[in-house]
């Protein structure tokens, strides 16, 4: 038995793998919303679909192989026609944090390589103002806590992520730092001021990227753009 949130997420997860046709070339992006989204796909592929998908993690790549979504990488393939993610805010701009599930740089990757940018939530994701969600940051793990520091000089506390009291390894081998600023007022702005900063690999807001997002809302699918 689901949870309704879950309930919600699978909702929204089929709903946006409608939007995947034939000889797509697909970015997968990450997170329980997306696990939905793959096990539908992998339900179309058996009925014929033909598509080809680019994973954002170890976790979404392990999904499609379960539910036999075919992969490719960015050796054979420079544009992708849709990226389909989750998010765990999104404001009346369409921007957005992302990296709850520490796959921030690969997404950012898929997102900027799509030409549709699909993002499936939840109701509960969708605020007036980002910064409740503390921004993830990847950083490299040399003078992390420099780079930290010189993070905190922008308004919060940054937190080194952690998983079972061990330093949390993302995908590309760097560390996550969790700066929750609270209410963040200008997010390109934040997003300029954090990138300029040496150490940092990529930041958590999602500028102007998603040109479509699929809210799920009690018994409403809700689809802004
Ligand atoms: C992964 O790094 C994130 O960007 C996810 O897209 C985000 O955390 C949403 O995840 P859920 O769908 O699990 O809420």
């Amino acid at each position: 038995m689901l949870s309704e949130q879950d309930r919600m997420k699978k909702i929204v997860g089929e709903e946006a793998a409608a939007f995947v046709k034939d000889g797509m070339k697909v970015g997968l992006g990450s997170g329980s919303t997306v696990y939905w989204m793959i096990r539908k796909l992998g339900e179309l592929v058996e009925n014929g679909l033909k598509i080809e998908g680019i994973p954002s993690s170890t976790q979404t790549e392990n999904w499609a192989h379960e539910f036999g979504v075919p992969l490719t990488d960015f050796s054979k393939v420079n544009k992708l026609d849709i990226t389909i993610d989750g998010a765990d805010e999104v404001d009346e701009n369409l921007h957005m944090i992302k990296g709850g599930g520490a796959a921030l740089f690969r997404e950012k990757i898929i997102a900027q390589a799509a030409k549709e940018l699909i993002i499936i939530v939840d109701a509960s994701k969708m605020v007036t103002n980002l910064g409740k969600y503390p921004l993830p940051v990847e950083i490299l793990p040399f003078a992390w806590e420099r780079t930290a520091n010189e993070i905190s000089k922008l308004g919060c506390v940054p937190k080194l992520r952690k998983k079972d009291a061990e330093i949390l390894i993302s995908d590309n081998g760097n560390y996550i730092l969790d700066c929750p600023f609270n209410v963040i007022t200008d997010p390109t702005n934040l997003n300029e001021e954090i990138k300029r900063i040496v150490g940092v690999v990529e930041t958590g807001l999602f500028i102007g990227m998603a040109t479509r997002i699929i809210v799920g809302d009690g018994e409403n699918i809700n689809i802004v753009e």
